[in-house]
């Protein structure tokens, strides 16, 4: 994959490295074309992507390709950014373009099946894990539907490709170490599990040409803990067990999510210096974590929304710990114009333009039209929320402004709501929110 002839997938280059300053990232990049393939479509992949190349560097309208002769073979396009961003449409500004790169995929549609595991002294299973094929329907557009701040997601993508690079190039893990162990941290409802399973499912369509398809594997921690003292330690055994059979395809990407790992590290901390179950099962995914992350097919994703109990055993064992805060007045910006765009797009609020570039706005170095200007101050308003919460307030928005109150509800009498009705029922709602928060801090 990463053969003389090809840059390497989004990696920047001119690199440079100026006396006494942090490296100097020029903008150069590549362009991620992923072209999502119909399930019942039979065409080659090499064949489609024979036709989406040529229509994408000759500057065919891909709108009428896709409504015509594509229709039948494929679902969606997108183009990504070195940024981790994606546009459904090639991106103009490209001087800085260094190649394109295109990857064609097709989503398993099962979702995710229960990993059981039966217990020994009882004729009990415990649904230890949960297993998705990936990439999967399930999670198709959840990496674009997250905002973070600039940066977030473009240095997962690189840790992970230069992971692989050490790993493809054979680097002596005693000379260079790395553990492919990754930990997001952060207050709750910050995206963490979600960029977990978005990363996973990214990275395999991403890696297409080293991976054939993908697992996410996600173990649930509290099932960990059998009543049945002693068994603890062989539940994880045989979980882990389970993992290996499907890391031994060395065509599968196998990507292992602990999520909220202070479960099992506080049960640790609770119980003292008395060697118990709880200790055990710490003890005994320690172990296995260790046994599974020397193989070059497997990512280990962990998260934790309280940082200060985690168990140092973990801590040190993770290559990339990332803080995931609540959003910036930008994030929060693009989180709800998403939002706010997708309840246009379906016909639910009145198209408007709200403008894409927090930044150029905020420094009104461009017009704002529309309702962007209120949108630019509810976000400001937004700091401190999490994106969950962000990603409620427009639903509270449209019950505020009065959709579903005398039976309008019904599809055919459902009234568009005007855009600037509905950010200003935003805007109350995101007052009330910050004014229930200030009554329970109280
Ligand atoms: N930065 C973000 N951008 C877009 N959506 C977000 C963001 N953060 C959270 N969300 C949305 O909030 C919901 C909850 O996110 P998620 O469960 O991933 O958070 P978490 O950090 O794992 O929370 P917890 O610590 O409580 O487990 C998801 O539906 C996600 O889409
Ligand atoms: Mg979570």
């Amino acid at each position: 994959m990463y053969d003389s002839e090809r840059p390497a997938p989004s990696m920047k280059v001119d690199l440079k490295v100026e006396s006494g300053d942090a490296p100097m990232y020029s903008d150069a990049h590549i362009v991620h074309v992923e072209i999502c393939q119909r399930s019942k479509s039979g065409m080659k992949k090499s064949v489609l992507e024979e036709v989406v190349k040529n229509a994408v560097e000759s500057g065919t309208d891909l709108k009428t390709l896709l409504d015509g002769d594509l229709f039948e073979a494929v679902e969606s396009i997108r183009f990504g950014g070195v940024n981790g961003d994606v546009s459904n449409t090639p991106p103009v500004n490209s001087e800085n373009r260094i190649g394109w790169q295109y990857h064609v995929y097709k989503v398993d549609t099962s979702g995710g099946q229960l990993e059981d595991i039966e217990e020994e002294k009882e004729e009990n299973s415990v649904h230890a894990a949960k297993n998705w094929i990936l990439p999967s329907a399930d999670f198709e557009g959840l990496w674009e539907s997250l905002v973070f701040d600039a940066g977030v997601k473009e240095s997962l993508l690189s840790y992970v490709e230069v992971t692989m690079l050490l790993s493809e190039r054979g680097v002596d893990p005693n000379l260079v170490t790395w553990n492919r162990v990754v930990l997001f941290h952060g207050p709750p409802g910050t995206g963490k599990t979600s960029l977990c399973q978005a990363l996973s499912h990214k990275l395999c369509l991403r890696l297409g040409s080293r991976f054939d398809y993908g697992h996410l594997v996600e173990i649930n921690s509290h099932s960990l803990f059998s009543k049945w003292f002693s068994e603890s330690g062989k539940l994880v055994q045989r979980m882990f067990e389970t993992i290996e059979g499907l890391v031994d395809d060395p065509r599968a990407l196998v990507c292992v999510l602990i999520d909220e790992v202070e479960s099992l590290a506080a049960a640790r901390n609770r119980c003292g210096n008395e060697p118990s179950d709880a200790t055990r099962v710490v003890n005994a995914v320690l172990t296995q974590l260790d046994n599974i992350k020397r193989l070059k097919n497997v990512l280990i994703l962990t998260t934790s929304n309280v940082t200060g109990m985690i168990d140092l055993a973990f801590v040190d064992r993770a290559d990339l710990k990332k803080y995931i805060g609540p959003p910036s007045a930008e994030a929060a910006y693009g989180i709800l114009r998403g939002s706010a765009l997708e309840l246009m797009k379906k016909r639910i609020v009145a198209h408007d333009n709200i403008c894409a570039d927090f930044k150029k706005l905020a420094a009104k170095s461009q017009a704002a039209y529309g309702q962007t200007e209120k949108l630019i101050s509810i976000a400001e308003k937004c700091a401190g929320l999490s994106g969950r919460t962000l990603r409620k307030l427009p639903f509270l928005a449209m019950v505020k402004a009065g959709v579903g109150s005398g039976g309008s509800l019904a599809a055919e009498n459902m009234q568009i709501i005007p855009s600037e009705v509905f950010f200003g029922a935003l805007d109350s709602a995101v007052d009330e929110e910050l004014a229930d928060r200030k009554k329970l801090d109280k």
